[in-house]
């Protein structure tokens, strides 16, 4: 029998007791009987409702604080999917939801004056409190004991008396704080401010409204959720927030925020007042849990996780967490299995979500950064922020709109962004694909043999703007493993000769680019499929030089500091291999100063420790990469262009971070570099880099737009859509792809042919030019049905 008399409560919210007794293991049966419930909120009150429906005979019981006509913020936004799964599982709830639903499908944008409308998107929307109370009375109706403004006994105890706790208790979770060592969570906070308002009409798109004060940029994100009402946030950079002197501890409708954030956004609101609900300012906090479940507690919602409401996901995530976990626990046989399985079908989907929102969130609090694009091009940059929307399904959703960015952009008609044709000093190339220095660890004493002929030959062969070499070592020392190709002698120099002769007469459109660079500490080490970055065995090995006698990994050798003298003479060899690129007909040239090798190991402090003039602050990091920027740029033909690759973080404490990034790019940039090739990390072996698709891009991102110079965006760049997104958005100028290229060569012919372009953007060798479609799919000879016969 249930003890809920005796049941001993939590303090006052946020003040966590740490669980004192450890959870129950989990039964043998997933379908428990006693559930208890803490937080009604849509995750919870779902959870409710669903488990109910599929046991009647269990026993649910669900604690909510408040009462059950309070609530805070306003309308919520579900999407098709989340409606597609609510109405499989629970018709009931999804007839009464559609029954209050608001749909609408533009998005507007409002900057500067200017308007611009992108339609085809799709929404719906209700308002919170309708929400909860269609959920309230489903559970009522189906017997969950519903207990509101009461405080839910301690998670300890809960799980002592129930088979299942789950812990729907919202981004305050206490439950989670009092189990912290089990779902060890983290939490970050962020660099706006927001706040979650209302106005008393309905927007007739979603809107999304810049305003530029005297105190900075401040934002305002509308959407109907009823036929009278719409939501509001307005959100700002903190320091927008401090010098705009708003007050965190003036909440409420009385407030000045209030009336001052109507006056700000006035044309928006059309006059009309805003109204509070126990609003407040708030910075918004990511929470990620390392497990979501400890024996029978389970987390759910905001709990487990959040992310932005820019992207407009709490609620759905809310519900869809539901959805899983209901169908988990019903269809596997031990609680243990159906919470582990719950996990792993939710994890992947929400870290997607939330790397979506990480990216939407940082693009609004960059916002500064794009407040000078051409206005179309800062409404489709608005749209594609967190990647999910993408020049492909815009151009689906609203070709009118898609066309206009397009054309402010200066795309010919019929033209990708993908071919637009880009200058770098004298060199035009022809598109924006890049093929991605990739070492082949396949050269004999340096020289460059046929392999390379075939492979950089075949990659000319298949369409990119620019094809790079791998990074070619200035010195014997200078290499990576035996197997990597060099320039400091003549027969290495006509074997790249002979490769740049049939780029430029087989593949005339086809720019061919060097990359020169010096290992540094990470050199003498194995061919990458025989251990990346193990030092070699034995005797063949070379002794390493480096900024800092540091080792790159513990079995690494340590290097030896480079001297005066020896910088001069690597400096020397630098400029050596550039005379000879030069002859070797190259167009253009790349110096490797990320990764890790020897200039990065200059540029990054966690690699450099030198107490000389090449050491400490940035400026004299700088020194020795930028010196012998300046000497090659000097034997580098005037009108060829030079470019720069840099680990723009080192993904690790204390190492370059995004703002040295901008610093170093500057710097090249005021020496002459003609682009920026954006990369990150390898600098040292403990980096915990954030992977993902075009992770790298927001980095390129930042330096295109607060150097001006022209940027190159590499890391998981794979598809032609990611790629006339990034262009298109003003992320990037070009896009470098590595792999995608060693998949299929012919990456970019594939990607016009795909696109049905034919423009000069890319063109189709004469000898290929008979399989310049794509093969038709077998075909079905069996008759079609066509006659509809009545009995
Ligand atoms: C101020 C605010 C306004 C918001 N407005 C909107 C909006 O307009 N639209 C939108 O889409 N999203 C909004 N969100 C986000 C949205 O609330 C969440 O993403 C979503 O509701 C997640 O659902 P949930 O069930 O996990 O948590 P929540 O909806 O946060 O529900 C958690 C519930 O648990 C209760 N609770 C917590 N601890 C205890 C306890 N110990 N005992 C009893 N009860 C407890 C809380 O009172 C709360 O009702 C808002 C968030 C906040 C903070
Ligand atoms: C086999 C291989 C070799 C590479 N060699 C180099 C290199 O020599 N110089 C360099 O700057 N980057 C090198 N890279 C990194 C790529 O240029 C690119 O930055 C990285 O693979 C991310 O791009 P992707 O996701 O398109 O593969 C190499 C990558 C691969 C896969």
């Amino acid at each position: 029998m249930e003890r809920t008399v005796t049941a001993p409560t939590q303090g006052a919210r946020g003040t966590a007791r740490p669980a004192t007794a450890p959870p129950h293991p989990p039964t043998t049966t997933s379908h428990p009987q006693r559930i208890a419930i803490i937080g009604g909120g849509p995750g919870g009150l779902y959870a409710a409702a669903l488990l109910k429906r599929l046991r009647p005979d269990r026993k649910i019981t669900l604690w909510e604080r408040n009462a059950p006509d309070d609530t805070f913020g306003f309308g919520v936004v579900l999407s098709d999917e989340t409606l597609g799964g609510i109405e499989h599982a629970d018709p009931a709830v999804y007839e009464a939801l559609q029954q209050h639903f608001t749909r609408w499908d533009d998005i507007d944008i409002v900057h500067r004056n200017t308007r611009h409308t992108s339609g085809g998107h799709g929404f719906a929307a209700l308002g919170r409190q309708q929400l909860l109370e269609i959920l309230h009375a489903r559970c009522r109706e189906l017997g969950v004991e519903l207990r509101f403004r009461t405080e839910a006994p301690y998670p300890a105890w809960l799980a002592e008396t129930y088979d299942l706790v789950i812990a729907a208790d919202g981004v305050h979770s206490t439950t989670r704080e009092a189990y912290a060592q089990e779902f060890r969570p983290r939490l970050t906070t962020h660099r706006c401010r927001y706040l979650w308002l209302a106005a008393d009409f309905a927007f007739d798109a979603f809107r999304f409204e810049i305003a530029e004060t005297e105190h900075g940029v401040m934002q305002l994100h509308g959407y109907p959720y009823s036929a009278d009402a719409s939501t509001v946030i307005v959100e700002m950079r903190e320091e927008v927030w401090r010098a705009a002197g708003f007050n965190e501890s003036e909440p409420d409708t009385t407030s000045s925020s209030v009336d001052r954030c109507a006056k700000i956004f006035a044309d928006a609101l059309g006059g009309r007042p805003l109204r509070a609900n126990k609003s407040t300012w708030t910075t918004f906090r990511t929470v990620v849990n390392d497990r979501w479940s400890h024996g029978n507690v389970v987390l759910l919602g905001d709990a487990a996780h959040t992310a932005h409401f820019s992207i407009g996901s709490g609620t759905k995530l809310a519900v869809e967490d539901a959805l899983a976990l209901a169908a988990c626990l019903e269809e596997r046989p031990t609680l243990a299995e159906a919470l582990a399985a719950y996990e792993e079908e939710r994890r992947p989907v929400v870290e997607s979500t939330q790397r979506a929102a990480r990216a939407s969130l940082e693009w609004f609090e960059n916002l500064p950064l794009y407040l000078d694009q051409p206005p179309r091009q800062f409404a489709f940059n608005l749209l594609t922020r967190s990647r999910r929307v993408t020049h492909d399904n815009l151009r689906l959703r609203d070709p009118h709109f898609t066309a206009a960015v397009e054309g402010e952009f200066g795309c010919p008609p019929a033209t990708p962004p993908m071919f637009t044709p880009f200058r770098l000093r004298g060199l035009t190339l022809r598109n924006r694909v890049v093929v991605s220095p990739m070492d082949m660890y396949s050269a004999t004493d340096g020289v460059p043999g046929d392999f390379h002929l075939v492979h950089l030959g075949a990659r000319a062969l298949g369409g990119a703007g620019l094809v790079m070499t791998e990074m070619v070592c200035v010195s014997a020392e200078g290499r990576i493993t035996p197997g990597c190709a060099g320039l400091y002698t003549d027969q290495q120099a006509e074997a790249w000769q002979r490769i740049a002769t049939f780029i430029h007469s087989q593949a005339p459109g086809t720019a061919l680019g060097i990359q020169l660079g010096h290992s540094g500490r990470k050199g003498s080490t194995k061919l990458m499929w025989e251990g990346m970055d193990e030092p070699l065995a034995g005797d063949g090995n070379w002794p390493l030089v480096a900024a800092s006698p540091i080792p790159y990994r513990p079995d690494s050798q340590t290097p030896h500091e480079l001297t005066r003298t020896q910088l001069t003479t690597i400096r020397e060899q630098f400029t050596a291999a550039a005379r000879r690129a030069a002859d070797a007909s190259f167009d253009l040239l790349e110096l490797h100063c990320a990764h890790g090798y020897l200039l990065s190991g200059f540029l990054s402090p966690l690699t450099n420790h030198r107490t000389d003039a090449y050491g400490g602050p940035l400026a004299a990091r700088l020194r020795f990469p930028l010196e012998v920027f300046d000497a090659v740029r000097e034997v580098w033909p005037d009108d060829r262009p030079m470019t720069v690759r840099i680990s723009a973080t080192d993904w690790a404490d204390g190492g370059t971070t995004a703002e040295d990034a901008v610093g170093i790019a500057r710097a090249f940039v005021a020496h002459g570099a003609d682009a920026i090739d954006v990369s990150t990390g390898q600098v040292v072996g403990d980096e915990r880099p954030e992977y993902g698709r075009s992770y790298q891009t927001p980095f390129a991102d930042r330096i295109r737009h607060e150097t001006g110079a022209p940027v190159i965006a590499v890391g998981a760049i794979s598809s032609w859509d990611d790629v006339n997104s990034l262009i298109l958005a003003g992320r990037t100028d070009l896009c470098a792809l590595a792999r995608p290229h060693l998949y299929d060569p012919n990456w970019t012919l594939h990607a016009a042919a795909e696109q049905e372009y034919e423009g000069p953007g890319v063109v189709w060798p004469v000898p290929y030019r008979a399989g310049s479609r794509r093969p038709r799919a077998g075909r079905t000879d069996a008759p079609k049905p066509r006659l509809t016969l009545n009995s």
